[in-house]
This record gives structure tokens, sequence and C-alpha cells, in this order.
């Protein structure tokens, strides 16, 4: 099985040795590039720390493409591992909203030295938000505290009453004692914490479940482009799956089309599975970039409303404001219609409702207005479930579709 995790923490906590330390321990780099990194480490008379190893990884990946996420690749002798870690507050909730947002279980990670930080709260907002119910907690830096098992209990403490005020279940929740930056209860059981018999953290991920369900076809188009008088289609299949033959009725421009071929590099397919970038031979005229793609049996609706709930990056949001929302490859005008419930976003409590206006780092639930867009729940179509508010050019805020 293919799991996505996703660390999540107040800075400086231990979410990039945390990766670190997984690629290490789960042999998933190679031996010289570990020497090679420990060389350069040894160079700048530094001790061997898995967040610099990260960051060359960084910097490897950014040459391939524009990435503000950090997405890595490892295995267990279970399951293949895609762990994303998030850099900054801000960052964080795009990424969340962008790219992470499909995780199937939040790692938070919290500093035995430190506890619940502000940043402990934001993020487990947004994990609750985006509906990921697996969560588990890692605190970190056990070293630092003589791998004392009352500093444990303390902090544990106090992560369980900010998941309780999130409404997370935390009976079923692992707190694993580990230390990253020395490999303990990560892969390997810890020296040092023999009172600590729950399971190391990658026994824990070894054990997330995730329920496969059938979905709808959902394709997004990206481009569109006539070549030797045949129509072309080019874009993602966001769920479900896309077969020749299939009639694919294309909102919100309405078009209705069979699916004549199925085309990737040149070569031909049958089918397209979720996650797959195609190009399509069509026989009509009239899609366009921002349409949505499916069948008759569920076919995407276009919305002229829906509510959402989202997070605001800018100063001021106000009732009325006209902004761009950005779904999937759809751009259009869009109208704060009513702001339902001002929220904090570090506790979820409701603070106000149908405020006129809310302020930076507030969530609010909000009532759309907007021109007709393909927009799905968050929680059935994830791809098609989120979206940016963009503000003169700038994301202003970004959010998930609860109802249309
Ligand atoms: P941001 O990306 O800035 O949010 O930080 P982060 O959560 O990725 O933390 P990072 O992994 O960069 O670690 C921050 C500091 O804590 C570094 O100096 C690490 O060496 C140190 N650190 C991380 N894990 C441990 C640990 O298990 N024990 C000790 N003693 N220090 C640790
Ligand atoms: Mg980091």
């Amino acid at each position: 099985m293919n799991v996505h995790v996703v660390l999540v923490g107040h800075i400086d906590h231990g979410k990039s040795t945390l990766i670190g330390r997984l690629l290490y321990d789960s042999e998933s780099v190679k031996d010289e590039r570990v020497e090679e990194i420990q060389k350069l480490a040894e160079e700048y008379k530094r001790r061997f720390e898995f967040a610099y190893f990260l960051d060359s990884f960084e910097d490897e990946l950014k040459e391939e493409r524009t990435i503000d996420t950090v997405s890595l690749m490892f295995k267990s002798t279970k399951n293949f591992y895609t762990i994303t870690d998030v850099p900054g507050h801000k960052e964080f909730i795009k990424n969340m909203l962008t790219g992470a947002s499909h995780a199937d279980v939040a790692v938070l990670v919290v500093s035995a030295l430190e506890g619940v930080q502000e940043q402990t709260r934001r993020h487990l907002f947004l994990v609750k938000m985006l509906g990921i119910n697996q969560v588990f907690v890692a605190v970190n830096k056990m070293d630092a505290v003589a791998y004392k098992r009352e500093q444990f209990e303390t902090v544990k403490k106090q992560i369980s009453e900010v998941l309780r005020s999130f409404t997370f279940g935390t009976d079923t929740i692992p707190f694993i004692p580990v230390s990253a930056l020395e490999g303990e209860n990560i892969y390997r059981r810890g020296k040092g914490m023999e009172w600590y018999e729950g399971l190391t953290l990658i026994e824990a991920l070894d054990r997330v479940n995730r329920s496969e369900v059938k979905k709808p076809l959902r394709f997004v188009v990206q481009d569109l482009y006539e070549v030797e008088g045949e129509k072309v289609v080019v874009g993602r299949v966001e769920s479900g799956t896309l077969r020749r033959g299939d009639h694919v009725i294309f909102e919100p421009s309405g078009t209705n089309s069979e699916i004549a071929r199925l085309r990737v590099f040149g070569s031909e397919l049958e089918e397209a599975m979720t996650g797959d970038s195609i190009g399509v031979v069509i026989n009509e005229s009239g899609v366009q970039r921002g349409d949505v793609g499916g069948t008759i049996v569920n076919p995407p609706l276009p919305r002229q409303e829906f509510l959402g709930e989202a997070v605001l990056l800018d100063k001021k949001l106000e009732r009325g404001e006209r902004l761009e929302l950005r779904c999937g490859t759809a751009r259009v005008g869009c109208e704060i219609k009513e702001i339902h419930e001002r929220i904090n976003s570090e506790t979820g409590e409701v603070l106000e409702r149908y405020p006129a206006e809310i302020h930076e780092h507030d969530a609010a639930t909000i009532l759309f207005a907007t021109k007709p867009v393909v927009v799905e729940h968050f929680a059935d179509i994830p791809e098609l479930g989120r979206f940016v508010l963009v503000k003169n050019g700038r994301s202003i805020g970004a959010g998930v579709v609860l109802d249309v």
C-alpha cells in the first residue's frame, strides 16, 4: 500500500530531522549519498545532523520542479511511504491545501522540551479541517530530557487536552516517545526508554489503514489543442477511471463527447486511472480549460454557491468582497456572500456568528457566490474540494469545500 504521511508541528521541534531519520533507517538512501553528506558535514565541523541531510535533498528536488513542500519516498517492509515536510506556517497552509492534503495520516511532532506551542495548535486545526483522522504523536527530543518518563507523561497530557479540544478521540492515538537525532523508537526500540511498551513510529505507520472506495470519474481539463484535424483535451484524472468509448460531460461548458482515443506520450491506452495525466481525442468543440469531465452516472455539477471553510493569510476579508477562486484548473470570480462563523484557528472555538469581516489567522465558514464552477465536497474528491482565494494576484487564503 502507498501511504501518504504529512509531518506537522511547531518550528524546530524536529520534523526535518525525523524525516531524515526515517529515510536513513529505512535504507532508502544510497550509502554513497550518506557518506557524501557525512563528509560534507565533517568539513563544516558540525555534527552529522539529519536536518542538514534533508536540506541537500531539497536542492535536488527543486531543480526538477518548483516546489515549496518537500515530499520524499521511502519504504518499510510493509508499505511505500510518501512523506511531506512543511516549512513555515503560511507555506504549510498553502501546501496542505494544494499538495499534502490527501494525506492518510498526520504525524504531530512535539518537542519534549517545549511541549505544545502556538503552531502545534494551528497545525492540528488544519489537520482536522482537512479531514485527516489518523494522527500519531511523536514526542521528540527525548534524549534532551534524559529519556525521562515523567517528562513524556507531562507533554502527553498537554497534547491530549489540545487534541480533545479539536474532538480527536485520544484513546486510539499513539503517543510515541522518540529521539529523531539518536534514532530511538523510530525504527529500533528506544534505548533508555524501557518504560515504554507501545509501538515504534514505523510500527504505528505500518498499521495505517485506508479504505478504498470506488469514486466517480473527474477529469480535470488543463489544456486543449488541435492536431491534424483532431481535437485533443489534455488533463488529469483526479478521481475514478476514464475509458475509451466513454461518453463524457464537460462542465461548466456543458459539452458532451465520446472519448475516441486516449493517449500518453504517443501511445494509445484503453483506460486511465486516478492520478494519470493524459490526452484524449474528442469529437465535439466547446471544452475549456477549467472544465471537469465526468460520466452521466455521476456527472460533475457546476455550482454557483457553496459553503467552504477557509483560513485567512491576509490582514482582512470582508463580506461582499470580490475575489478570484481557484479550484483545480478553474479560475473564476467569486464573492464572499456571507461569513457564517469566525473561528479561532488555535483552538477551533467559534468566536462570532455572521461577522462582517475576519482577520489574519482567523478561520471561517463562508458562503461563496461564484461564476459556474465544478467544486466537490472535500471529503469525497479532495482535488476538487480545496481552493485558493486570490486577490490582486496574491493568494490570501485557502480552504476546503464543506457543502454544495
Ligand atoms: P522547522 O522546519 O524550522 O519548522 O523545524 P523542524 O521541525 O524541521 O526541526 P529540525 O528538524 O530542523 O530540528 C530543529 C533542531 O532540533 C535542530 O538543531 C535539530 O538537530 C534538533 N533536533 C531535532 N530532533 C532532535 C532530537 O531528537 N533530539 C535533540 N536533542 N535535538 C533534536
Ligand atoms: Mg524543517
